[in-house]
């Protein structure tokens, strides 16, 4: 059975993890009087277009939250806004601080200073069942000689919500998860995809106006994780609930979030919506965690670029071509070695060392080259060419790699 991480999830407002805890302990720590079924405030329009606030009143904010353990500080100074309604992550390498602060704004741990308010109302010193917030965790772990209408309706149960009240909301929740009719099976005869939207429905059974949730495709495999990205989205749209969602995998945090924040370090290093983030980093460590760094800075910069400063090009956006290919007035080119071939399927990456110094990586579709072809590329004197408009100045600063390599050296 796994164990909670830190903490004791069960003291907060539905998720049993591990075995069924006391049954004093949940009614101990949710009042019946926050069961009266109360709905989120739907907006009219559809929450998917939610990359920015829909109402005045942020979900959830983070005013210069901090959070230090010991010698160590977790969470450095954080500032979020988070829209009603969103879809909003909290990407970044493991240690950055993201479960910190998702535990903060549930209620598990109290920020060292700072202010949390949850639509509107500072919740700093509000104890997690007080607060209109609910988590899913990796480590959700269903009771496995309950069925599933049984699992999802416990935290229900034990709070005493009558019968017919208890069975309309699970019938709503899994049905909210798209597993209608699937009440009457035990969790060993589900899916690893469908236990995972149990614990979902587990947690959206409470009506929560917040759905925290921390890694909770994890434990998934990557066929699978995928699927669920793609539901879970689907799911937020449908419920309007703001989601809060704690991942590490960039990708994840790409093909789901209204908007995400970049956590390194127990700093945002910056926020925006995928597209943002992805075509316009403005720091070398944003550029390196979410896609692949592509530095240019010092000789390389001043080579290429003819500037001083860090720069950075994404690989899709270089063309390989002959050396003597030539090169528009709009463009930008370096020659180069191809050093490295890595054949991907649908495309490949060439790791190029340019004579300039540094390296950068292509990547280019395989429309009409084979496996064979590419890997003779290895070795071969090429010019890359891109458009001087997707050339990035970044600030300063270390890329996701150096910093990863002066953590760990
Ligand atoms: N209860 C705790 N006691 C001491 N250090 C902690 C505790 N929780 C987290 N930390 C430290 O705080 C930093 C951030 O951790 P965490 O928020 O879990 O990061 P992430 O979720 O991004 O991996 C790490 O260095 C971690 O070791
Ligand atoms: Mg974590």
């Amino acid at each position: 059975m796994p164990e909670p991480k830190r903490g004791n999830p069960l003291s907060h407002r539905c998720l049993p993890v591990g075995s069924p805890p006391l049954i004093e302990e949940l009614v101990a720590v949710e009042p019946v009087t926050s069961l009266s079924g109360r709905m989120p405030d739907q907006s009219p329009e559809s929450p998917g277009s939610a990359a920015k606030p829909r109402s005045a009143v942020s979900a959830v904010q983070l005013d210069a939250v901090r959070k230090v353990f010991g010698e160590t500080e977790a969470v450095a100074g954080v500032d979020l806004d988070i829209a009603d309604g969103e879809f909003f992550s909290m990407l970044g390498p493991s240690g950055s601080g993201k479960t910190t602060t998702l535990r903060m704004i549930a209620g598990f741990e109290q920020p060292t200073s700072g202010r949390i308010l949850l639509h509107g109302h500072d919740v700093t010193g509000v104890p997690p069942f007080d607060r209109d917030v609910n988590t899913v965790f990796q480590d959700y772990a269903l009771f496995p000689h309950m069925n599933v209408a049984d699992n999802v309706g416990y935290g229900l149960m034990v709070r005493r919500v009558d019968r017919s009240e208890r069975d309309r909301r699970v019938t709503d929740a899994l049905r909210m998860v798209r597993l209608t009719g699937f009440g009457g099976r035990k969790p060993s005869q589900l899916s690893g995809g469908q236990r995972q939207r149990v614990a979902l429905a587990r947690a959206l059974v409470n009506r929560p106006r917040v759905l925290l949730l921390d890694e909770p495709l994890g434990a998934l495999d990557l066929k699978l994780r995928e699927e669920m990205q793609i539901e879970l989205k689907a799911i937020q749209q449908q419920v309007g609930i703001t989601f809060i969602y704690v991942t590490h995998d960039q990708e994840e945090a790409l093909t789901m979030s209204d908007r995400l924040a970049v956590f390194n370090e127990g700093r945002v290093e910056q926020v925006g919506t995928p597209a943002d983030v992805y075509e316009r980093p403005t720091t070398p460590f944003v550029a390196g965690f979410v896609g692949t760094s592509n530095l240019l800075r010092g000789e390389a910069a001043r080579a290429v670029i003819g500037s001083e400063g860090t720069f950075t090009v994404r690989p899709e956006k270089i063309r390989i071509a002959t050396p003597d290919a030539p090169v528009a007035e709009d463009e930008l080119s370096a020659m180069g070695e191809i050093r490295d071939v890595i054949y991907l399927g649908s495309d490949t990456r060439y790791i190029v060392a340019l004579e300039a110094g540094g390296e950068l990586v292509v990547t280019q579709q395989n429309l009409d080259t084979s496996s064979m072809e590419v890997l003779e590329a290895r070795g071969r004197t090429v010019r890359l060419v891109w458009k001087r408009r997707h050339v990035l100045a970044l600030a300063g600063g270390p890329s996701a790699g150096e910093e990863e390599a002066r953590r760990n050296p």
